[in-house]
């Protein structure tokens, strides 16, 4: 019997993983593959702190195993609007926020209450890949606005201003971004705010890295520099607390109207509902990650950091690359300067297929990312010089040869 499938998920990509298969495929050849493409840290040495293992077994014997409300565990949402208002500044009340599977799934709740079809969202670019396929499983397109990398990857604010257009639904911020490292400043985050109020346009604020910052650098949420301009903010556990696996992270709407909170409240409940609940064990961990010790953050992004400055050191002198240094997160996005490498998409596959090392086409990151790679900042030391030994090794080969 003939299947009629839909067409139009065609486009729907996620650079991240597309080379996955063929990973795979080359490791049951028997082939070692050291994998620089997905940012989760507990695929190297890093683990989720014990307390928070221990919160979730303990709710496990307790047999706090049902399904919970569908907007979260009340518990929960009490201590992320008590953290909320210590990080942002903002005034929440515990039901405005809304626990989901992961800032994912926040992604497509509030795609799904704002697009109409042939609607648009204005994204970074390069930017985090699901923004570029969410709109599109909704019918709607993300159009791109530049990022400077001259200028450190900050936002290209006359671009976004020129990208506006009356079909945009939301400007996605996302700070600090992932893949280029870089922190907004909040002269910037201002500027983007005012220009969202201009124009009546909420907007979107992935805030999944807000904990994972290197330096004392100025850092702001849209939803701390404005009281009428809507944010929609997104944050979650994966990052910081260690738990990408665990899938527990939330939404809430800042900055608006008490009617306009309590109908944007209905919706998104009104499509968690259809999916029942968020895991409940792992909302007591998510529980007792925010109100437990938080001292493995320090240590931890000590190890980021370090881990960070040897592979830009590794590969600033290789002499094919040229990168501004992350600020932030776990992952660097240089610039191959070498014209007979810089078709991205086929340096990345070679690279995997020839030298077996697996890091991210830049151009899955958007029009902007074209001609650079990103790679995951997360192995350890030994690992880390591997990689760069293989990748310039591969790159040294290419040059002789050619
Ligand atoms: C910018 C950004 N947003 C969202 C996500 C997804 O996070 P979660 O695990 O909370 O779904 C990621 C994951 O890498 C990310 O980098």
């Amino acid at each position: 019997m003939k299947i009629n499938l839909v067409e139009d998920l065609e486009y729907v990509k996620y650079a991240i993983r597309d080379l996955v298969p063929i990973a795979e495929d080359l490791e049951r050849r028997g082939m070692r593959i050291i994998y620089l493409n997905i940012g989760d840290p507990l695929k190297y040495d890093f683990q989720t702190p014990k307390h928070i293992i221990e919160a979730a077994y303990k709710a496990m014997l307790e047999n706090k195993n049902y399904y919970g409300p569908s907007h979260g565990l009340r518990e929960l949402r009490e201590a992320i609007a008590r953290h909320e208002k210590s990080m942002n500044n903002v005034d929440l009340d515990p039901d405005d926020i809304i626990i989901t599977l992961g800032v994912s799934e926040a992604i497509s709740f509030v795609t799904r209450i704002l697009l109409k079809p042939g609607d648009e969202i204005l994204i970074p670019s390069p930017a985090y890949p699901l923004y570029l396929s969410i709109p599109i499983i909704y019918n709607g397109r993300a159009v791109e606005y530049r990022m400077i990398e001259e200028e450190g990857w900050r936002p290209d604010i006359d671009d976004i201003r020129r990208k506006i257009s009356d079909r945009t639904r939301y400007i996605v911020v996302i700070n600090p971004n992932n893949p280029t490292g870089a922190v907004y400043s909040s002269n910037d985050v201002k500027e983007i705010v005012d220009l969202a109020g201009e124009y009546n346009i909420p907007i979107v604020s992935d805030e999944i890295y807000n904990k994972i910052i290197f330096d004392d650098v100025d850092y702001s949420s849209p939803a701390s520099l404005s009281n009428d301009v809507p944010v929609f903010v997104m944050n979650g556990f994966s990052k910081a607390y260690l738990m990408t696996g665990w899938r527990v992270g939330y939404v809430y709407l800042a900055n608006v109207e008490e009617d306009v909170r309590e109908r944007v409240r209905e919706y998104l409940l009104k499509l968690a509902r259809l999916r029942l609940c968020i895991n409940t064990p792992a909302q007591y961990a998510a529980l007792a990650a925010l109100e437990g010790p938080q001292d493995h953050i320090i240590e931890m992004n000590n190890k980021f950091r370090s881990r960070m400055e040897l592979i830009y050191k590794r590969l600033m002198d290789i002499g094919v690359f040229e990168s501004t240094k992350p600020k932030a997160a776990f992952y660097i996005f240089p610039r191959i300067t070498d014209e007979k490498l810089s078709d991205d998409k086929d340096f990345a596959y070679k690279l995997l297929t020839e030298a077996g090392v697996f890091l991210v086409h830049g151009s899955g990151f958007g029009v902007y990312g074209r001609s650079h790679v990103r790679i995951v900042t997360l192995p350890p030391e030994h690992m880390i010089n591997e990689a760069m030994d293989r990748i310039e090794e591969y790159i040294s080969r290419l040059i002789a040869g050619s």
